[in-house]
């Protein structure tokens, strides 16, 4: 664990392992307190920050703490990713269960976990939680009319949120019942809440604010996002739950000279400590300006630092500016598509076939740029790069790179196994392809189904993106189906509360 994490292409812009994480004592001395208290009533905590300032990392140390202290009592961690993809119905949620499965089948938390009534729980929340995302989520996906793919749904019977936050409920209720007899807690981890729908926050909320002892909850959200309104709007929802929130902002000198001695094997001088405190003190920037220092083969001075940060406003560019060509063009032909990547998606995208593919995955780990997910798919190393990737191209190859990206989920589905996942993606990848034909009836079907789902935010992007393919293609009768389906969901959003995010 304390191995540094050498990457071929520098140190990787994936949140630090826990064994290399520096700094930031008090932030984990102020999430112990809370712990503590756990056992009594459940707890909550909400890591803030703007994007790069280390929530993830703080995350995973959070992690290791509570799962593996050296010889002390060892507690189950859930641990979920919220990704940038809408209507991703409670993923988070389901991953979190499938993560309490995990654990429950390893030896090592086996005694905690193996309760009949534990078990008892994890069937009836994942029966409802399959229930309920049944009109939305294809059974299988088939050919329609020549090579069109849509889904088929199931008509399974309505299961509708009340339902689903009753299991999780029950389902903590019980996970903490364990806990507290065995003298543990169960730690909770979501990572990235501001880029839930907001039927995902509305579960958030309520499960907060009837946490059970025995369990902390934690959370990080973004502070500044480019969707604008993620924090602020999920602050809100919680500001009268007692939640508690560890702000995390740049770096202080000790802790940037830890990280470069920790992380880098640099010894920095405490002039240079202070100009990256001052100019370049999130742990993002700092990874970035210390690859680059050793990149170039200079020392860490003042002069150098001072010379690298200089007109490096953003500092994904700096990243950028110092990419091999070869990874530079696996960046572009990826950060189209929406994480997890799946492989095979991936591997088509970048035109690879059979035994060319673990190899090529293997670089691109090696390159620090990207990293694997704990099921296998991938995802760009920091949602930095990839949202720095995405801004750089031209329009035309923005438009191209959709086109192919909907071309690989297209021969892929078949394999993939996230069915709502490909679906919403292939929407939005043709769509942005310009492909109004199949954008027009894939958006306009599945908006439907999350209208009928009650994930009106969700049903109204897609019937929104139907509206204008229907307007490109002049088809008149299409766009009155599209705009009347416009209209109603309109209604219900501005009639649900916490809609309209
Ligand atoms: N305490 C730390 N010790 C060592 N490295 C860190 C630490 N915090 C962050 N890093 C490194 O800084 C970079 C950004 O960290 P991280 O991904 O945790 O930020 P974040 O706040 O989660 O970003 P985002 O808002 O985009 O989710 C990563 O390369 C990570 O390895
Ligand atoms: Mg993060």
């Amino acid at each position: 664990m304390d191995e540094i994490q050498q990457q071929a292409g520098g140190v990787s812009y994936a949140p630090s392992p826990p064994g290399e994480f520096c700094g930031r004592q008090e932030e984990l001395e102020q999430i112990s307190a809370v712990l503590s208290r756990a056992g009594e009533h459940g707890q909550a905590v909400m890591i803030s920050g703007p994007p790069g300032t280390g929530k993830s990392s703080l995350l995973n140390r959070l992690a290791y703490e509570v799962q593996e202290p050296p010889g002390g009592r060892q507690s189950p961690v859930l641990r979920a990713e919220i990704f940038d993809l809408p209507g991703m119905i409670f993923s988070a949620f389901r991953e979190l269960l499938n993560d309490l499965r995990r654990s429950a089948a390893s030896a090592r938390f086996g005694g905690i976990l193996d309760a009949e009534s534990m078990k008892e729980a994890v069937r009836y929340a994942d029966d409802v939680f399959e229930k309920y995302a049944a009109p939305v989520e294809p059974v299988g996906l088939l050919p329609k009319t020549g090579e069109e793919i849509v889904g088929v749904f199931a008509r399974s019977p309505e299961v509708g949120y009340d339902r689903v936050y009753q299991a999780f409920e029950e389902l903590l209720g019980e996970l903490g019942r364990q806990m507290s007899m065995t003298g543990h807690v169960a730690a909770v981890l979501l990572d990235d809440v501001h880029l839930a729908s907001s039927h995902d926050r509305r579960l958030l909320r309520d499960i907060v604010n009837g946490l059970p002892p025995g369990i902390l909850l934690v959370f990080t959200c973004r502070t500044e996002d480019n969707a604008g309104s993620g924090y602020a709007t999920m602050r809100e929802e919680i500001r009268d739950l007692g939640i508690h929130e560890v702000q995390l902002s740049g770096m202080q000198r000790h802790e940037i000279r830890e990280l470069g001695e920790r992380r880098f094997h640099f010894s920095i001088d405490d002039a240079a400590a202070g100009l990256l405190e001052e100019s370049a003190g999130d742990p993002f920037r700092l990874i970035a300006c210390f690859n680059t220092l050793r990149d170039r083969g200079l020392a860490p001075s003042r002069e150098n630092v001072a010379d690298v940060i200089a007109g490096a406003t953003d500092p994904a560019g700096l990243v950028f500016a110092a990419l091999p060509k070869p990874t530079k063009a696996w960046t572009e032909e990826l950060c189209t598509l929406n994480p997890p990547f799946p492989v095979p998606v991936m591997a088509c995208m970048l035109d690879l076939q059979g035994a060319g593919i673990t190899p090529t995955t293997d670089r691109l780990l090696e390159s620090g740029m990207f990293r694997r997910l704990p099921d296998g798919e991938y995802a760009f190393a920091h949602p930095l790069l990839q949202e720095h990737c995405r801004r750089e191209l031209s329009e035309d190859a923005r438009v191209a790179l959709n086109a192919r990206a909907a071309d690989c989920f297209e021969r892929s589905m078949h394999r993939l196994p996230g069915r709502l996942h490909a679906l919403l993606s292939l929407a939005g990848h043709l769509f942005h392809a310009r492909e109004y034909g199949k954008a027009a009836d894939l958006n306009l079907e599945i908006g439907l189904r999350f209208h009928h789902r009650e994930d009106h935010d969700t049903a109204l992007m897609l019937t929104e993106r139907a509206v204008v393919s229907a307007e490109r293609l002049g088809d008149d009768v299409l766009l009155a189906a599209a705009e009347r389906q416009r209209d109603v969901i309109r209604q219900k959003v501005s009639g649900s509360p916490g809609a309209g995010r």
